[in-house]
C-alpha cells in the first residue's frame, strides 16, 4: 500500500506516530521558511508541514515546486497542530514531512476543484474526471451507491432474485424512440437497446422466478430534460401471483425504508390519488402535494356574466397565490406574460386580488360583482391577502397550463422544500390515450398493461373510458416510478395489439415470443420499475439528474468528455451493411 492512513484518518490519537499518507495537493502555502500543503484524498484533508529546520533539506526544496492536484507520497510524524481548525475532522493534527515522493504532476486544472467551483457546467463535463474529485460530487455518488445498496438488501430480504437481462434486444415500446445497434452477422438488420426490460421481467415470471428485480440501464432516444438522459438506470421490479394491492404495499415499504435510511426522514403511508382527481385538481398526473394551491373550478360562478372571454371556454379554472394581494402591477404584469410564453401557451390571465379589508379589485371589475369574486375566492380556498389567477380555455391544455404556473409560483415562494418528503400514489390511469396526429389510440403506459376486470366490457365500444391497473410513484412532484398488472392471456393481450392498431402479422412479427409465452401457462403477474437517477436525486434534495450519474449526456445527448456519439470510418460502416457516404 502507498499509504498507512488515508487523509480523513489522523486525529490527536495519532500524535507521535510514523505514517504514509497520499493524495492529491488541494493547495500549497508557501511561506518561505515553511510550506503547508493540504492534502485531499476521496477521504478527507490533511495539512502537511514542510519546515526549512525540520525537514530534511531536499525534501524541502522539493516541496517549494509543488502544484495544485500533483499527486504526491508523504512520509511524516503526526504532530499537533498550533492553530487547530474545529472545522475539519482532521483539523487538530499536521504532518511533518520527512520524505516526500513525487507519484505524478499536474497541468494546473481548468477550473478549481473545491465546494463551489469556478467551471461552468460544460467545461466540468468535459473534464468528468476533475469534477468527480470535488466534495460534493464525490458525496451524491456514494449516496448513489448507498441507495443502491439499500435496494438490493430490501427486495433480497423479501426474496426478490436480481436477474440480468440482455441489452441487444428487439424494440420494446414505451413510448419513446429506440437506440439501434447493426449486426454485423446479419445484414441489414439490427437489434434495439431496451427502454425497459419489459418483455423479459413478464418472460422472468412466465419462466418461475416468482420475485425478480434488476438494477438497470434502459436506453430511450428521447428529447432531454433535468430529470432525463438517454441512458438511465431503473430498480425494475416484477411479482407473480399478485394483485395491485400487493405491488402498491412492497413497493410502499421499500420507498419509505428508502427514504428513512437515506434521508433520516419518517413519513406516514402513501397518500393515493386517481389520475383523474390529479388531473381536476392539480391539472397534473404527478402533482407535488407538498403545497396546497388546488384548482378550483368556476365555470358555474364565471359564465354567462357578460365576460365573453370566459362564456366560450370549455375551462375556467384558477387557484389562489398566497401572498398575491400585494404584488404590484408589474409584478402581475410579470406573470401575465410567464403564461403567455410559448413554452406555456396561455392566451393571458384575470387576476382578482383578495384585499386584507374584504373587498376584492381585479382584472374583470367591469364584469362581475364583489359577490362573485368572493364565491370564485372560495372555491380556490383563497384567505384575505392572497390573489387569484385565473385561466380559460380548452380543458387538457388550460389545466396544463395551470400546472405550470402553480408549479413556478411554488417554486419561486419556496413552498418546494427540499428536505420534506411527500410521496403519493395516482392510479386508475386510462388504458388508452387517443392520438390525434395518427389517429389512434396510443397505449398510456405500454401495451402489456391490464385493464380494470370492471372496464373490460368497455373496450370494445368505449376504448377511451377504458381505466387500467396501472400506477405511478410520485415524490415531490417527480414521476419516480411506474407500473402495472400485466394481461397474462394470449387472447386479451391479441385483443390490445389490435385496438393500438396492430395487424395480427406485425403483432406476431413484434411480439409473437410473447403470446407464445403466454400459452404455456403464464401466472398472473405485475410489477414496479423506478427511475433510481430520480429517486436518488429527490432524496439528494435536487431534481436534476444529471450530477447523480458519473458520466452523464449532455442537453444534446453527447458526451462530450469522451466525444460520443462520433463518426465511422468507411470500413467499418461496409463491415455493417451501412450504406452512408462519410464526408471528407
Ligand atoms: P416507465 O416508462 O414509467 O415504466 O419508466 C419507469 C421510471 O423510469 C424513469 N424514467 C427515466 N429516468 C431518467 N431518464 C429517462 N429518460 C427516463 N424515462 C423514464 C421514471 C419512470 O417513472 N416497463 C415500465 C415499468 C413497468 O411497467 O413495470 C417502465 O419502463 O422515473
Amino acid at each position: 500500500m502507498l499509504r498507512t492512513h488515508s487523509c480523513g484518518d489522523l486525529r490527536p490519537e495519532h500524535i507521535g506516530k510514523t505514517v504514509t499518507l497520499s493524495g492529491w495537493v488541494q493547495k500549497a502555502r508557501n511561506k518561505g521558511f515553511i510550506v503547508w500543503v493540504d492534502l485531499r484524498d476521496r477521504y478527507g484533508i490533511t495539512q502537511l508541514v514542510f519546515d526549512e529546520e525540520r525537514s530534511p533539506k531536499e525534501v524541502f526544496e522539493k516541496a517549494q515546486s509543488l502544484g495544485r492536484e500533483f499527486v504526491i507520497q508523504v512520509r511524516g510524524e503526526v504532530i499537533e497542530r498550533e492553530s487547530k481548525n474545529p472545522q475539519m475532522p482532521t483539523g487538530a493534527v499536521e504532518i511533518l514531512v520527512q520524505e516526500l515522493n513525487l507519484l505524478n504532476a499536474s497541468e494546473t486544472p481548468p477550473f478549481t476543484i473545491e465546494d463551489e467551483s469556478d467551471g461552468g457546467e460544460e467545461l466540468r463535463m468535459q473534464y468528468r474526471y476533475l469534477d468527480l474529485r470535488r466534495n460534493p460530487m464525490r458525496e451524491k455518488l456514494i449516496h448513489r451507491h448507498r441507495v443502491a445498496i439499500q435496494v438490493r438488501n430490501y427486495l433480497s430480504d423479501l426474496d426478490f432474485i436480481e436477474v440480468e437481462t440482455p441489452y441487444l434486444i428487439k424494440s420494446t415500446p414505451e413510448g419513446a424512440r429506440d437506440f439501434v445497434v447493426p449486426s454485423r452477422m446479419n445484414s441489414g438488420q439490427f437489434y434495439a437497446l431496451p427502454q425497459s426490460p419489459q418483455t423479459f421481467k413478464q418472460l422472468l415470471m412466465v419462466g418461475g422466478m416468482d420475485r425478480y428485480f434488476q438494477i438497470v440501464k434502459c436506453f430511450r432516444d428521447e428529447d432531454l430534460r433535468a430529470d432525463r438522459q438517454p441512458e438511465f438506470t431503473q430498480i425494475d421490479c416484477e411479482m407473480a401471483f399478485v394483485d395491485q394491492e400487493d405491488i402498491l404495499q412492497t413497493f410502499e415499504g421499500l420507498t419509505k425504508h428508502l427514504i428513512e435510511k437515506t434521508t433520516g426522514t419518517t413519513v406516514d403511508d402513501f397518500p393515493r390519488m386517481t389520475y383523474a382527481e390529479a388531473m381536476k385538481t392539480y391539472g397534473n398526473d404527478k402533482p407535488d402535494i407538498r403545497f396546497g394551491m388546488t384548482f378550483g373550478e368556476i365555470n358555474d360562478l364565471a359564465q354567462n356574466k357578460g365576460f365573453q372571454v370566459f362564456d366560450q371556454q370549455e375551462l375556467v379554472v384558477g387557484i389562489a397565490v398566497p401572498g398575491g394581494a400585494s404584488y404590484s402591477r408589474k409584478e402581475i404584469d410579470g406573470w401575465i406574460d410567464w403564461v403567455k410564453r410559448p413554452q406555456v401557451g396561455a392566451k393571458g390571465m384575470v387576476w382578482v386580488k383578495c384585499l386584507e379589508d374584504g373587498t376584492y379589485k381585479s382584472s374583470v371589475d367591469k364584469f362581475f360583482e364583489s359577490s362573485d369574486l368572493e364565491q370564485w375566492a372560495k372555491r380556490m380556498n383563497a384567505q384575505a391577502g392572497d390573489a387569484l389567477f385565473i385561466l380559460g380555455g380548452p380543458a387538457h391544455e388550460t389545466r396544463t397550463q395551470l400546472s405550470a404556473l402553480r408549479m413556478e409560483l411554488g417554486n419561486r415562494l419556496g413552498l418546494r422544500k427540499a428536505d420534506e418528503f411527500a410521496p403519493l400514489w395516482v392510479v386508475d390511469f386510462p388504458l388508452l390515450e387517443w392520438d390525434e396526429e395518427s389517429q389512434r389510440y396510443h397505449a398510456m403506459h405500454h401495451p402489456f398493461t391490464a385493464p380494470k376486470p370492471e372496464h373490460l366490457e368497455m373496450l370494445k365500444d368505449q376504448p377511451g373510458e377504458v381505466c387500467a391497473n396501472a400506477y405511478d410513484l410520485v415524490l415531490n412532484g417527480n414521476e419516480i416510478g411506474g407500473g402495472s398488472i400485466r394481461i397474462h392471456d394470449a387472447d386479451l393481450q391479441s385483443q390490445m395489439f389490435d385496438l393500438l392498431g396492430f395487424s395480427k402479422e406485425e403483432a406476431q412479427a413484434q411480439f409473437g415470443f410473447l403470446m407464445g409465452a403466454f400459452q404455456y401457462g403464464a401466472p398472473p403477474h405485475g410489477g414496479i420499475a423506478f427511475g433510481l437517477d430520480r429517486l436518488v436525486a429527490i432524496l439528494g434534495g435536487d431534481e436534476s439528474i444529471r450530477d447523480y450519474i458519473a458520466f452523464p449526456k449532455n442537453n444534446s445527448g453527447r458526451d462530450v468528455m469522451i466525444d460520443a456519439p462520433a463518426p465511422l470510418d468507411q470500413e467499418q460502416l461496409n463491415e455493417l451493411y451501412l450504406n452512408i457516404q462519410t464526408e471528407d
